[in-house]
C-alpha cells in the first residue's frame, strides 16, 4: 500500500529525514516510533504532499506522490484519512458542520445520504451526541474522536494518524487505541500511525519502525524490537519500563 524509498527532507541546514525507506502492506497497522522532534510529522506530511521532499520516492497504491500535480494529488488524498496531531477542527463550525465540510469538499451527495454518513461515522467513535456541539465544548479526547470520525467520512483505504493519543489520560488512550484496532478489524483499512507512546504502539501495531536521527534504525513486531540490539532502541524501550 505504501512504499517509501530513500526519502530526504531538510529545512535549511537541518536534515530531518535522511534516507527513510519503508513498506506498509495492505491491511497492516504500521506504527512509527520516535522521539519528539525526530521528524515523524514531517514524514506524514510528505505522504500527503503537504511537504515536498528533496529526494526519494513515495508510492501509495503504486502511484508516485512526489512531484504529482495538484489535481492528481487531490484524487489520492480523497482515499486517505488524516488524523491530525491536534484535532484541527474548525472552531466556528459544529461537529456536524466540520464533518460535512470535509465530505462536501470532495463529494456531492443528497442531504439525507450526507447526514447518514455523518451519523454513522460519529456513532463509530461514540460521539453521536456531540452532533450540534462546537469543538470548544468538547474535551481533548472527544475532539480526537471527532477528528477520527472526520477522517473516515470518505471511507478511506488508508488512514494516517499523527499522535492519536498524545496528551490523553491512560483510559482515554486505550479507548482510542481500541477504536484504531476496531476500525482495522471491521474494514481491513491500512493505517500508519506515529507516536512516541510505546504502550499504544504495542496495542495497535502489526509492525513498528523506529525513526532516529532521520533514519529507520529498527523495524519489527513489538516483541522483536524489545530485544533489538540498536542502542537507541534499547534506550527507548528501557526508558519506558515501569519498575
Ligand atoms: N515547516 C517547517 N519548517 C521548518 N522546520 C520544520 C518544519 N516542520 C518541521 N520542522 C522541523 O523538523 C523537525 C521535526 O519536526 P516534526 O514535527 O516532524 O517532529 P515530530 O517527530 O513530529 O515531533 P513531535 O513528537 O514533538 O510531534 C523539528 O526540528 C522541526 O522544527
Ligand atoms: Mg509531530
Amino acid at each position: 500500500m505504501i512504499t517509501i524509498s530513500n526519502l530526504h527532507k531538510s529545512f535549511g541546514a537541518q536534515q530531518v529525514l535522511r534516507g527513510v525507506s519503508l513498506e506498509v502492506a495492505k491491511g497492516e497497522t504500521f506504527v512509527i516510533l520516535g522521539r519528539s522532534g525526530s521528524g515523524k510529522s514531517v514524514l506524514l506530511k510528505c505522504l500527503v504532499g503537504l511537504l515536498i521532499p528533496e529526494e526519494g520516492s513515495i508510492k501509495i497504491a503504486d502511484v508516485e506522490i512526489v512531484g504529482l500535480p495538484h489535481a492528481k494529488l487531490d484524487e489520492i488524498r480523497k482515499r486517505i484519512g488524516y488524523v491530525f496531531q491536534h484535532a484541527a477542527l474548525y472552531d466556528s463550525m459544529t461537529v456536524e458542520e466540520n464533518l460535512a465540510f470535509h465530505l462536501e469538499r470532495h463529494l456531492r451527495l443528497p442531504k439525507d445520504e450526507r447526514d447518514r454518513i455523518i451519523r454513522e461515522k460519529l456513532s463509530f467513535v461514540g460521539m453521536e451526541a456531540a452532533l450540534h456541539k462546537y469543538p470548544a465544548e468538547l474535551s481533548g479526547g472527544m475532539q480526537k474522536r471527532v477528528g477520527l470520525a472526520r477522517a473516515l467520512v470518505l471511507t478511506p483505504d488508508l488512514v494516517l494518524y499523527d499522535e492519536p493519543t498524545t496528551g490523553l489520560d491512560p483510559i482515554t488512550t486505550s479507548e482510542i487505541d481500541e477504536l484504531i484496532t476496531r476500525l482495522k478489524k471491521q474494514t481491513g483499512v491500512t493505517s500508519m500511525s506515529i507516536t512516541h507512546d510505546l504502550q499504544s504502539a504495542a496495542r495497535t501495531a502489526d509492525t513498528i519502525a523506529v525513526l532516529h536521527e532521520g533514519e529507520i534504525v529498527a523495524r519489527g513486531a513489538f516483541e522483536q524490537l524489545q530485544s533489538n540490539p540498536h542502542p537507541f532502541v534499547q534506550q527507548y524501550f528501557s526508558s519506558a519500563k515501569v519498575s
